[in-house]
């Protein structure tokens, strides 16, 4: 079934090769892919037709960093934050018991809830990582029912050393490397850790990442949250498709970011390592955001995601992503917009998405405002009207 989308107010392509559209732009849809981009005046026919109504179009957003695998919540923790407490990670060991203790059809009912969720406020594309079972069935089980949700499944049996292995942190780095890697990897796409003091270190985490790529997983990395450290270096040294939060960053941070290329299956084969913001983490831990204005001033390729997890970061919203990475870290609307499209497609490695042209997957958004502008310039409002997901107008 082919779909013409007309009228459409502003057309955000993403797409740089693309000429100039014409004030007066139109989609075709056949199937699950785009078809043809041009004036509305040369559209060819097609079997529907949605006006949009002098409404904006985008691609459908690409939220590259979740954790949906989970039980339960940690809202007194939040609380207790608003009052002055610090987030430390620590909490990650509640969720951690609240999930070992969940069912399979409560685990995946809480990541139908949230997919859904996503969905219904652009995401047409969401990455969902493990990391609350940190064992190895709780971990298998983890990625086993996330892949029934999404193809972009990474694996983050490297989230913290769980309780029962605090005085011996490095056998649960040998647990992880062997067994839970064996029985994870057939689930996953990828392979992350969390490099950070009381985390992993930089020699636990080489040596995690280094096992995930030996079994063919990519590498994505969540690094310099809390503190600067060694994470954007290990990210770079081991060609990580995207390395995360990049929050505190020293000058060879940037370097390294904007200037070592890493091999991947995607464009010509080569690509930097994009830096993922999550400013849903410092809106809820109440920290200083990253600075991504000097990140895309250096040159970097940035993406924004919303990192959804019980602790750091409760929301699934890409718009409030948007509106916090304009507001706080100094992006214009139409970067941040690209970072939270095209952006996320480049930190997956995916150049099917984030992007309207001929051929693209046909998940595109048809917003209630005239222009991108509005994500940020009207924070908080429901503005994404119809979601089109792989050519089916999921909701409208
Ligand atoms: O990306 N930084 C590590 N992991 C998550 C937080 C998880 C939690 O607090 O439960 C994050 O922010
Ligand atoms: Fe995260």
């Amino acid at each position: 079934m082919s779909l013409l989308i007309t009228n459409i107010g502003e057309l955000f392509t993403n797409d740089s090769h693309a000429r100039s559209l014409p004030a007066s732009a139109a989609v075709v849809l056949d199937g699950e892919r785009i078809a043809w981009v041009g004036a509305a005046a040369d559209a060819p026919a097609a079997d529907e037709r949605i006006d949009a109504d002098g409404a904006a179009v985008l691609p459908g957003f690409v939220d590259s960093h979740a954790h949906l695998m989970f039980a339960g919540d940690r809202a007194a923790e939040f609380g207790a934050r608003m009052a002055g407490e610090p987030y430390t990670g620590g909490g990650i060991r509640t969720t951690v018991g609240a999930t070992r203790a969940a069912s399979d059809e409560e685990l995946r009912g809480n990541a139908r809830r949230l997919v859904r969720e996503a969905l219904r406020q652009g995401s047409t594309t969401i990455e969902i990582k493990s990391g609350y079972g940190l064992n190895v069935p709780d971990e298998a089980r983890s990625l086993r029912i996330a892949s029934e949700f999404t193809a972009e499944t990474t694996f983050l049996g490297a989230h913290v050393v769980p309780a029962e292995f605090r005085d011996r942190p490095d056998d649960y780095v040998a647990l992880v490397c062997g067994p839970m890697l064996a029985l994870a990897a057939p689930h996953a796409r990828w392979v992350d850790a969390f490099v950070e003091r009381g985390a992993f270190d930089e020699d636990q985490a080489r040596a995690i990442l280094s096992c995930g790529k030996e079994r063919g997983l990519g590498v994505r990395v969540h690094g310099n949250q809390l503190a600067p450290g060694p994470g954007v270096r290990l990210a770079v040294e081991l060609g990580a498709a995207s390395v995360d939060h990049c929050t505190h960053l020293s000058d060879a941070d940037l370097a390294a970011l904007t200037s070592t290329r890493v091999e991947c299956m995607c464009h010509d084969g080569w690509d930097t390592t994009v830096a993922t913001l999550l400013p849903g983490a410092e809106f809820s831990t109440r920290s200083p955001y990253p600075d991504a204005r000097r990140l895309i001033d250096a040159g970097a390729t940035v993406a924004l995601a919303t990192d959804c997890n019980p602790g750091s970061s409760y929301t699934s919203s890409m718009s409030f992503c948007i509106a916090l990475a304009v507001r706080e870290m100094r992006m214009t609307p139409a970067e941040a917009v690209r970072a939270a499209t095209l952006g996320g497609a480049r930190a997956l490695r995916r150049d099917d998405i984030g992007v309207i042209r001929p051929g693209a997957r046909a998940d595109l958004l048809i917003l209630d405002a005239p222009s991108h502008l509005h994500l940020a310039y009207r924070p908080g409002v429901p503005l994404i009207r119809t979601v089109i997901e792989a050519g089916r107008a999921v909701f409208t």
